[in-house]
Protein backbone atom coordinates (compact mmCIF):
# COMPACT_ATOMS: atom_id res chain seq x y z
CA UNK A 1 0.00 0.00 0.00
CA UNK A 2 1.77 3.54 -0.80
CA UNK A 3 1.44 5.78 2.17
CA UNK A 4 1.05 9.37 1.86
CA UNK A 5 2.62 11.95 4.63
CA UNK A 6 -0.09 13.80 6.65
CA UNK A 7 0.34 16.53 9.06
CA UNK A 8 -1.47 16.38 11.72
CA UNK A 9 -1.33 19.97 13.28
CA UNK A 10 0.16 22.38 10.95
CA UNK A 11 1.25 25.08 13.85
CA UNK A 12 1.78 25.19 17.59
CA UNK A 13 1.03 28.90 18.68
CA UNK A 14 2.29 30.07 22.53
CA UNK A 15 1.90 32.48 24.44
CA UNK A 16 4.32 33.66 27.13
CA UNK A 17 2.68 35.66 30.08
CA UNK A 18 4.03 37.42 32.99
CA UNK A 19 3.15 40.90 34.86
CA UNK A 20 4.64 43.48 32.97
CA UNK A 21 5.31 41.71 29.74
CA UNK A 22 9.23 43.56 30.21
CA UNK A 23 11.29 41.37 31.80
CA UNK A 24 10.21 37.29 31.53
CA UNK A 25 7.67 36.50 29.37
CA UNK A 26 10.16 38.59 26.47
CA UNK A 27 13.05 37.09 27.50
CA UNK A 28 11.15 33.61 27.23
CA UNK A 29 10.04 34.65 23.71
CA UNK A 30 13.75 35.28 22.71
CA UNK A 31 15.19 32.23 24.41
CA UNK A 32 12.30 30.25 22.43
CA UNK A 33 12.39 31.96 19.22
CA UNK A 34 16.90 31.10 18.84
CA UNK A 35 15.69 27.53 20.42
CA UNK A 36 13.35 27.14 17.46
CA UNK A 37 15.45 28.93 14.60
CA UNK A 38 18.05 26.55 15.29
CA UNK A 39 15.73 23.45 15.18
CA UNK A 40 14.25 24.48 11.41
CA UNK A 41 10.31 25.17 12.98
CA UNK A 42 10.44 28.52 12.52
CA UNK A 43 7.45 28.03 10.08
CA UNK A 44 5.77 25.57 12.46
CA UNK A 45 5.83 27.28 16.17
CA UNK A 46 4.43 30.82 16.97
CA UNK A 47 6.00 32.87 19.10
CA UNK A 48 4.31 36.08 21.20
CA UNK A 49 4.29 37.10 24.63
CA UNK A 50 2.11 39.70 26.79
CA UNK A 51 1.84 41.00 29.97
CA UNK A 52 -1.56 40.40 32.79
CA UNK A 53 -1.42 44.03 33.16
CA UNK A 54 -0.69 47.20 30.80
CA UNK A 55 1.40 49.08 32.90
CA UNK A 56 4.11 49.14 30.51
CA UNK A 57 2.28 48.94 27.31
CA UNK A 58 3.98 50.42 24.14
CA UNK A 59 7.41 49.98 26.14
CA UNK A 60 10.67 47.83 25.41
CA UNK A 61 11.80 45.22 27.47
CA UNK A 62 13.42 46.10 30.90
CA UNK A 63 17.29 47.81 30.05
CA UNK A 64 18.77 45.20 32.52
CA UNK A 65 17.12 42.14 31.50
CA UNK A 66 18.41 43.00 27.70
CA UNK A 67 21.89 43.34 29.10
CA UNK A 68 21.97 40.08 30.61
CA UNK A 69 19.95 38.79 27.84
CA UNK A 70 22.05 40.16 25.34
CA UNK A 71 25.20 38.75 27.18
CA UNK A 72 23.95 34.84 26.12
CA UNK A 73 22.69 36.29 22.75
CA UNK A 74 19.19 36.84 22.87
CA UNK A 75 17.86 39.84 21.42
CA UNK A 76 14.77 41.19 23.19
CA UNK A 77 12.63 43.15 20.40
CA UNK A 78 9.16 43.00 21.70
CA UNK A 79 7.14 45.32 23.11
CA UNK A 80 4.92 45.30 25.88
CA UNK A 81 1.43 44.42 25.51
CA UNK A 82 -1.56 42.83 27.71
CA UNK A 83 -2.99 39.86 27.20
CA UNK A 84 -6.49 40.02 25.44
CA UNK A 85 -9.36 38.21 25.02
CA UNK A 86 -8.76 36.75 22.01
CA UNK A 87 -5.59 35.27 22.15
CA UNK A 88 -7.04 32.73 24.24
CA UNK A 89 -8.27 31.84 21.14
CA UNK A 90 -5.61 32.65 18.82
CA UNK A 91 -3.02 30.96 20.59
CA UNK A 92 -2.75 27.12 21.78
CA UNK A 93 -0.72 27.15 24.68
CA UNK A 94 -0.43 30.41 27.18
CA UNK A 95 2.36 30.15 29.63
CA UNK A 96 2.43 32.01 32.23
CA UNK A 97 5.99 32.68 35.08
CA UNK A 98 4.30 32.08 38.32
CA UNK A 99 1.49 30.95 40.46
CA UNK A 100 -0.15 34.72 40.05
CA UNK A 101 0.17 35.38 36.83
CA UNK A 102 -2.09 31.17 36.55
CA UNK A 103 -4.40 32.84 38.87
CA UNK A 104 -5.11 36.09 36.86
CA UNK A 105 -4.92 33.95 33.08
CA UNK A 106 -7.96 31.41 34.55
CA UNK A 107 -9.92 34.13 35.76
CA UNK A 108 -9.50 36.39 32.38
CA UNK A 109 -10.15 32.69 30.75
CA UNK A 110 -13.48 33.08 28.34
CA UNK A 111 -14.43 29.28 29.06
CA UNK A 112 -13.09 26.20 29.72
CA UNK A 113 -11.04 25.19 26.43
CA UNK A 114 -8.95 28.57 27.11
CA UNK A 115 -8.27 27.60 31.09
CA UNK A 116 -7.33 24.04 29.49
CA UNK A 117 -4.28 26.04 27.14
CA UNK A 118 -3.22 27.46 30.57
CA UNK A 119 0.19 26.04 31.71
CA UNK A 120 3.06 27.24 33.71
CA UNK A 121 6.63 27.97 32.19
CA UNK A 122 8.37 25.33 34.80
CA UNK A 123 5.97 22.43 33.77
CA UNK A 124 8.90 22.03 31.03
CA UNK A 125 11.76 22.51 33.16
CA UNK A 126 13.90 19.27 33.02
CA UNK A 127 15.85 21.06 36.17
CA UNK A 128 12.76 20.69 39.02
CA UNK A 129 14.46 22.84 41.66
CA UNK A 130 11.69 26.06 40.62
CA UNK A 131 8.20 25.72 40.54
CA UNK A 132 7.82 29.26 38.89
CA UNK A 133 10.17 31.42 37.24
CA UNK A 134 10.58 34.26 40.53
CA UNK A 135 10.15 38.21 39.04
CA UNK A 136 13.29 39.73 38.62
CA UNK A 137 12.24 43.29 38.85
CA UNK A 138 12.90 44.30 42.59
CA UNK A 139 16.44 41.96 42.43
CA UNK A 140 20.13 42.74 41.74
CA UNK A 141 21.80 41.00 38.85
CA UNK A 142 21.16 37.53 39.68
CA UNK A 143 17.65 37.41 39.75
CA UNK A 144 17.59 37.91 36.01
CA UNK A 145 20.58 35.30 35.44
CA UNK A 146 18.23 33.07 37.15
CA UNK A 147 15.06 34.26 34.99
CA UNK A 148 17.09 33.52 32.03
CA UNK A 149 18.74 29.91 33.28
CA UNK A 150 15.49 28.86 33.84
CA UNK A 151 13.62 29.85 30.65
CA UNK A 152 16.64 28.12 28.78
CA UNK A 153 15.79 25.06 30.68
CA UNK A 154 12.24 25.43 30.47
CA UNK A 155 11.74 26.84 26.81
CA UNK A 156 14.18 23.72 25.75
CA UNK A 157 11.41 20.68 27.38
CA UNK A 158 8.92 23.17 25.72
CA UNK A 159 10.90 22.16 22.20
CA UNK A 160 10.25 18.75 23.12
CA UNK A 161 6.74 18.89 23.85
CA UNK A 162 5.99 21.12 20.73
CA UNK A 163 7.94 18.57 18.44
CA UNK A 164 5.54 15.89 19.97
CA UNK A 165 2.55 18.06 19.67
CA UNK A 166 2.97 18.86 16.07
CA UNK A 167 4.27 14.80 15.96
CA UNK A 168 5.81 15.86 13.15
CA UNK A 169 4.15 13.80 10.24
CA UNK A 170 2.53 10.49 10.58
CA UNK A 171 1.42 8.22 7.70
CA UNK A 172 -1.73 7.17 6.70
CA UNK A 173 -3.37 5.62 3.63
CA UNK A 174 -2.56 7.60 0.36
CA UNK A 175 -5.91 8.72 -1.20
CA UNK A 176 -5.26 6.92 -4.32
CA UNK A 177 -5.37 3.57 -2.21
CA UNK A 178 -8.87 4.54 -0.48
CA UNK A 179 -10.36 3.86 -4.48
P1 LIG B 1 7.85 40.92 34.46
O1 LIG B 1 8.52 41.84 35.60
O2 LIG B 1 6.46 40.57 34.97
O3 LIG B 1 8.75 39.74 34.37
O4 LIG B 1 7.81 41.77 33.20
C1 LIG B 1 7.94 42.97 36.13
C2 LIG B 1 7.90 44.14 35.42
C3 LIG B 1 7.36 45.28 35.98
C4 LIG B 1 6.85 45.24 37.25
C5 LIG B 1 6.85 44.05 37.97
C6 LIG B 1 7.39 42.93 37.41
N1 LIG B 1 6.31 46.44 37.84
O5 LIG B 1 5.93 46.39 39.02
O6 LIG B 1 6.23 47.45 37.15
Amino acid sequence: MERSLVMKEEKVRLLFVCLGNICRSPSAEAVMKKLVKDAGLGDRIEIDSAGITGYHEGDRADSRMRAHAARRGYSLDSISRPVRQWDFHDFDLIIGMDDQNITDLKRMAPDLESVAKIHQMTEFSRNKLYDHVPDPYYSGAEGFELVLDLLEDACAGLLEYCKDRICLLYTSPSPRDMR
